[in-house]
């Protein structure tokens, strides 16, 4: 008997490539699913698929995990995606995980328009591309599902030099709330998740002196791993979390 929280279930998850996304890849797959690692950066995602997956359990059905690239701010490639997907698995995604994401910190007095729009094109507009392809493809398959969008602690409280970033991961959170709304008629739950400081590459150009100052303001003293916020997924994917839909949740140390 196969025991996992998510077994059998056919998972989506964008920026797989990296940090959090290729956690949840790593906890889905351990937890029994069949998961498609999508990236902008293809070999990333091969990586993942190659060194971080468990093998799903032998019940199911005989899918492979699968590695595509994919640039979530691109309409015309997600919807190539979905009907990819349903050729390949002949199923939409019942689990979607929204972890692309980018930043492009500065100065908001000295923030160009071109780093203010690529930042909310892929952190807003590609997690509304992907959740509205992929939920049509399961309300019109009446599949029930759940959709995890990866907000950020930031949209909450704001942080300097992330103007453009805090505005796009508020705006997940809206949207996230919204679309939860409209979905749980078909079956379709919708949750955000608000990672606080977690030990990942996207961190990697916060100054030291920055990353001291904001350990003080986290009670449990440390970076978070992306294993920690991949749990988490895993609950929102599962059974275990059947009745909580347009919920925001912190994984934040308590930041
Ligand atoms: N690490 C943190 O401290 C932290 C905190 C709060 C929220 N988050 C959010 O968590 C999510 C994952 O971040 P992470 O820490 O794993 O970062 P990461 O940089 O390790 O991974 C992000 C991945 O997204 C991919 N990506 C970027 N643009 C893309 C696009 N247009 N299309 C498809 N893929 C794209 C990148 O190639 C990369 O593999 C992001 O949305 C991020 O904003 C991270």
């Amino acid at each position: 008997m196969v025991s996992g929280l998510v077994v059998g279930r056919l998972a989506l998850v964008t920026g797989a490539g990296s940090g959090i996304g290729r956690a949840a890849c790593q906890v889905l797959s351990k937890e029994g699913a069949t998961v498609i690692a999508a990236d902008r950066n293809y070999e990333a995602a091969v990586q993942t698929i190659k060194t971080h997956t468990a093998l799903a359990p032998g019940t199911n059905g005989g899918e492979e995990h699968s590695a595509v690239e994919l640039d979530v701010s691109n309409s015309k490639a997600v919807q190539d995606l979905v009907q990819d997907t349903l050729k390949q698995y002949k199923k939409p995604p019942c689990i979607i995980v929204n972890s692309a994401g980018i930043t492009r910190d500065n100065w908001m007095l000295k923030l160009s328009e071109e780093d203010y729009d690529s930042v909310l094109n892929v952190n807003l507009k590609g997690t509304f591309l992907v959740m509205q392809a992929f939920a049509k493809a399961m309300a019109e398959s009446s599949v029930s599902g759940s959709v995890i969008n990866i907000s950020s602690i930031v949209g909450k409280y704001g942080n300097m030099g992330q103007t453009n970033y805090a505005s796009s991961k508020a705006g997940v959170v809206a949207m996230t709330q919204s679309a939860a709304k409209e979905l749980g008629k078909f079956n379709i739950r919708v949750n955000a998740i608000l990672p606080g400081f977690i030990d990942t590459p996207i961190i990697k150009t916060v100054p030291d002196k920055v990353k001291e100052q904001i350990m003080k303001l986290v009670p449990l003293g440390r970076l978070g791993n992306p294993a920690e916020v991949a749990e988490v997924i895993a609950f929102l994917s599962s059974d275990k979390s059947s009745f909580i839909t347009g919920a925001a949740i912190d994984v934040s140390g308590g930041y």
